[in-house]
């Protein structure tokens, strides 16, 4: 299939490429004033901020917000996923633990979308346990309609109350569509193909 093929599937486009870049700018540029002036940096060590990327879906957020941050700063990658039908609901598995140790260190939770807020919980939770001087959360995108458990999040690129289902811009279906620059809903007629 073609790239056309791909965006030929979706119906809506929600975000722009170019909404979406200005978005993170916006997103970066709050988030390197918190850290420089604003008094969010706690680390009694002075050690830059540390970039979590929750992979697969926030690598493509990751990238672009890192390189908008005009601040020293480090990054490390953490994989998990929701367990299939047959267990408990919202149980999550940790796929791929960080690199680094981050006790005493001041960490950023990167996602592409916060959905029911079992993911952001499991991975607060964990990562919490490993005595950080701090935790912030920062998501592109805001799914607030479906949240389950309350999570905290500081930076929100965009609220999206409508239940859709996107893809674009790391987001995928059936690991489809995470390369496309935007964001989009899916047409219902290829939700259910494999
Ligand atoms: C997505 C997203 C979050 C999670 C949010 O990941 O990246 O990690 O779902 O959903 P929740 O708030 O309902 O827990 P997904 O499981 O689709 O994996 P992926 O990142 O590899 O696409």
């Amino acid at each position: 299939m073609s790239d056309e093929g791909l965006r030929a599937r979706v119906s809506t486009i929600l975000f722009s490429q170019e909404a979406i870049e200005r978005r993170v700018g916006e997103l970066a540029d709050a988030i390197v004033e918190d850290y420089t002036h604003g008094g969010a940096a706690k680390d009694a060590r002075g050690r830059p901020l540390l970039l979590i990327c929750i992979l697969r879906g926030a690598l493509i957020f990751s990238a672009d917000l890192a390189r908008r941050m005009s601040m020293p700063l480090e990054y490390d990658l953490m994989s998990v996923s929701s367990y299939g039908n047959g267990t408990a609901p919202g149980a999550v598995r940790l796929v791929k633990d960080l690199e680094m140790p981050i006790e005493g260190r001041d960490v950023l939770i990167v996602e592409d979308i916060i959905d029911t807020g079992h993911t952001i919980d499991y991975l607060t939770r964990s990562l919490m346990a490993r005595r950080p001087a701090s935790i912030r959360i920062c998501t592109l995108i805001d799914k607030v309609s479906r949240r389950v458990i309350e999570a905290e999040i500081d930076y929100a690129g965009f609220e999206l109350e409508e239940d859709a289902f996107i893809v674009g811009y790391g987001m995928d279906y059936g690991e489809l569509y995470r390369n496309l620059p935007f964001i989009g809903v899916l047409k219902p007629e290829y939700v259910h193909e494999s």
